[in-house]
């Protein structure tokens, strides 16, 4: 029986496939077939039938890239898994390949390529390295929709050269339309690129959006769950630990994105983010603490209606809507019980408790490079949380006094905005050996 590259039974008719000199399969045609695994799916589809989305995952090995693979195994017909990213996780890295068998597979970090490359052997399955090759994947003429769930401000070239190649963009990597939402929706413009978003809050408001004209929304409501200090005695918050602060109370996800949440830079982010994905005045965005994450977040039109978007806090679902859209697919995600769920709550956020909210407002007002400041100084901040070199509370302290030495940019190029970012890392650094 011949076998695929993770050694399970292969499920090809035998004219299509043929043994390497290595002794691999290498299935024939340019890349006819997506191997999921269980099952082979046909690129070529039917006359008359649309043929499928060709899907490049950025950020494979994280929270969001894993939950995207599990989306994609489930939809099966209709898609195939185009390429792969990842920066260090090799290993990982080797047994998504091997599990599903991409055209094309891309470790940034150099350092540890020589071992993926071992690893994954003749496969068939082409394999590159640098940040260039990442931005290369998500230009590539074979990708339709290029899922970015690479973490942080690396995340940026990815996006800017999917949208200057007109790719649809699937957007979890909110720190880049912080960083130049501006220039992204500019870029988008001008090639036709579009950005779908996976955050579950703007891929909420993206759906309620459909509800209405853009003209008739009034505000947004971007829903918070206060993450696991909300109801903490404030002068405990100086005594938090990085372990407890990475306990997020509804949400399994990443390190990063679980320190903003406790914060509440996630929130802050996102206020950048919503003004860029939806064109919107900062006064219109608001923020909403719901300690239950059922409701996802809310759009008010100016006839007195609130459409709201709910299910379970789940990121398979704002993945698999990004993936899909226009249209709906079955998923194996249940809906909410609601009856089971009980209670709704909503409050409005304590900026003495969450002070970092206010930086979000502040850095959407200001526009131009604030918002690469605001990121930049941030994950600085978080890194030096995580390595335990600063208490919780001073994260939004550095953050703020990075931002009041910045002289704003108005429309930055991308030079600029690297250069901003360089800039407010280094602020960073001299405001961490000052304290
Ligand atoms: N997790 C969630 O539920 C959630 C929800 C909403 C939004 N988001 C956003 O989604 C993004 C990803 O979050 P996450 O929680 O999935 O993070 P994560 O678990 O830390 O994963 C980050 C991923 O990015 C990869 N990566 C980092 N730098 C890279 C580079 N230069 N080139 C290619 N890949 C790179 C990592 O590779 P290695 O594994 O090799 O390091 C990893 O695969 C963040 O912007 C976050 O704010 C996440």
């Amino acid at each position: 029986m011949a076998l695929c590259p993770s050694g399970a039974p292969l499920a090809v008719p035998a004219h299509l496939y043929h043994f390497t000199t290595c002794g691999v399969i290498r299935v024939e045609a340019t890349r006819p077939f997506w191997y999921t695994g269980r099952r082979m799916l046909k690129r070529s589809c039917p006359p008359g039938l649309p043929m499928a989305k060709r899907v490049a995952i950025l950020g494979s090995t994280g929270s969001i890239g894993t939950s995207a693979l599990a989306v994609l195994r489930g939809l099966g017909a209709g898609f195939e898994l185009a390429g792969l990213a990842a920066n260090t996780q090799w290993e990982a890295l080797a047994e998504q390949v091997a599990a599903f068998y991409p055209a094309r597979a891309v470790l940034c970090d150099a350092e540890h390529f020589g071992r993926l490359a071992e690893r994954v052997g003749a496969t068939g399955v082409e394999l590159a390295c640098g940040p260039e090759a990442v931005a290369a994947l998500a230009a590539a003429d074979d990708v339709d929709v290029v899922l970015n769930a690479i973490v942080g401000a690396s995340g940026l070239r990815p996006a800017l050269a999917a949208l200057e190649a007109g790719k649809t963009l699937a957007l979890a990597n909110k720190e880049c339309m912080v960083m130049a939402g501006d220039l992204l929706n500019r870029v988008a413009d001008a090639s036709g690129g579009r950005i779908v978003p996976v955050d579950s809050e703007h891929s909420a408001i993206f759906q309620a959006m459909q509800s209405g004209r853009p003209a008739e929304v009034r505000r947004v409501w971007l829903t918070a769950s206060g993450g696991p200090f909300r109801s903490l005695p404030l002068d405990e918050l100086d005594r938090v630990t990085l372990e407890q602060a990475l306990q997020h109370p509804n949400w399994a996800m990443g390190p990063k994105v679980t320190i903003d949440s406790a914060t509440m830079m996630n929130k802050a982010l996102e206020v950048v983010e919503a003004k860029w994905l939806f064109h919107l005045d900062v006064a219109q965005i608001r923020v909403l603490i719901h300690p239950q994450s059922i409701v996802h977040s809310l759009v008010e039109f100016c006839d007195g209606s609130t459409i709201a978007q709910l299910g379970l806090p789940d990121m398979r679902v704002p993945i698999q809507y990004a993936l899909t859209y226009p249209e709906r697919r079955p998923s194996t995600v249940p809906p909410a019980d609601l009856a089971a769920v009980g209670r709704l709550d909503f409050e409005a956020p304590d900026p003495a408790r969450f002070p970092a909210l206010a930086l979000g407002y502040r850095a959407a007002e200001a526009g131009g490079s604030m918002g690469a400041v605001l990121n930049a100084a941030n994950e600085a901040a978080v890194q030096a949380f995580i390595a335990r070199r600063l208490p919780f509370p001073a994260i939004p302290r550095l953050v703020a006094d990075v931002m009041d030495r910045h002289r704003v940019v108005p429309h930055p190029t991308p030079e600029e905005i690297d250069e901003t970012d360089r800039w407010a890392r280094q602020e960073a650094a001299a405001w961490l050996a000052r304290s």
